[in-house]
């Protein structure tokens, strides 16, 4: 069944045709970065009208890619949350105008599933039970997959996103935006254990994980120290990685322990961070647990990981109503 995904939940407009949930013959992504980085964050108002601007091309782009015109699509895929409710109504209202069109079976799909799918798109598939961690800029939480299409939330962040501090740090250290790939460039050069900043333990033992305390950490640090030359900024960043890194390694070795599961899916944007990739790396091979991590690419923000999942779900026979509707707080378990 070939599938053409749609993504528009933030600021990348995406497109993607994919063969049985599998081979990717396409995903084109157009990055909104240009519009944002003037604000140092996203401008929920602009990435629609980007996305408004830009999709249809995108599509039109993915569809040559691959080879193939619209009579070839078996299925439509589309995100329709978690995310910016005005972004979202853009890939949605244009899933759904293709759909009716062309008569073909549409399905929702929610990001974060989007993103653990992104696992099967490369090598061998995960097999169920694995535990995922989705890191990215709005999301930081821990899920056991038991079974296809069944997700079991064990842990997730109590206030900020994983991404969103790499973000905010980064800005604090005008890095610019997006902050998490300028923060890993930068702490390249840096010393990791130049300063120690707190990790965040729960007290009630959750697998929870907390970021607004590093944050905070690195904020008094920066005020405390005054104007920082190039290679204090490196020793900042390269030991807040450290110290992230830490602490998301940390939570999901024990919540995998306490799971029993032996495999581990690693996703979202802040994974393509090489610092947590290869940590995480380290620890399954000493425990001799498999790893599935995307491609760096794949990672991010793209349509190819909607369509693999939309796939699944249009194989096991779901459909979406043309009333279809984004849902911007949608929750995978
Ligand atoms: O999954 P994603 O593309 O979009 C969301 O669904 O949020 O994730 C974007 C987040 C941003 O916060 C960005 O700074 C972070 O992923 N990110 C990284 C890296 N690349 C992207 N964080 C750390 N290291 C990276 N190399
Ligand atoms: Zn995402």
């Amino acid at each position: 069944m070939i599938v053409l995904g749609i993504e528009t939940s933030c600021d990348e407009t995406s497109a993607a045709v994919v063969d049985g949930g599998r081979k990717v013959l396409s995903n084109v992504v157009a990055s909104q970065d240009d519009v944002h980085a003037p604000y140092g964050g996203v401008v929920p108002e602009l990435a629609s009208r980007r996305h408004l601007d830009v999709l249809m091309p995108v599509v039109r782009r993915a569809l040559e890619t691959a080879g193939t015109s619209l009579d070839d699509i078996d299925g439509l895929a589309v995100t329709y949350g978690p995310g910016l409710v005005g972004s979202l109504l853009v890939g949605c209202s244009a899933a759904k105008a293709l759909a009716y069109a062309r008569r073909r079976p549409l399905v929702g799909v929610n990001h974060l599933e989007g993103h653990i799918h992104a696992a099967f798109l490369e090598g061998d598939p995960p097999i169920h039970p694995f535990l995922a961690l989705v890191v990215s800029g709005g999301h930081t939480a821990l899920y056991l997959a038991r079974e296809p299409r069944r997700y079991e939330r064990i842990g997730q962040t109590r206030d900020d996103a994983a991404g969103e501090a790499f973000d905010k740090v980064a800005k604090l250290l005008g890095l610019g935006f997006p902050g998490g790939p300028a923060i890993e460039r930068v702490a390249r050069s840096g010393d990791p254990r130049a300063i120690v900043f707190p990790t965040a333990n729960m007290t009630d033992g959750a697998p929870d994980f907390s970021f607004s305390g590093i944050k905070t950490a690195v904020s008094l640090h920066v005020r405390r120290t005054g104007p920082l030359d190039a290679p204090r900024v490196a020793d900042v960043a390269a030991s807040f990685q450290a110290t992230a890194v830490k602490m998301l390694v940390r939570k999901t070795v024990r919540a995998t322990l306490r799971s029993g599961v032996k495999r581990i899916v690693l996703t979202g944007g802040v994974a393509a961070n090489s610092a947590l990739r290869e940590s995480l790396e380290a620890e399954c091979r000493e425990r001799g647990w498999i790893l599935h991590v995307p491609s760096r690419r794949l990672c991010t923000d793209n349509a190819a990981m909607i369509a693999a999942a939309g796939h699944d779900r249009l194989e096991a026979g779901e459909r979406a109503p043309l009333s279809l509707n984004a849902v911007p707080d949608l929750a995978l378990a």
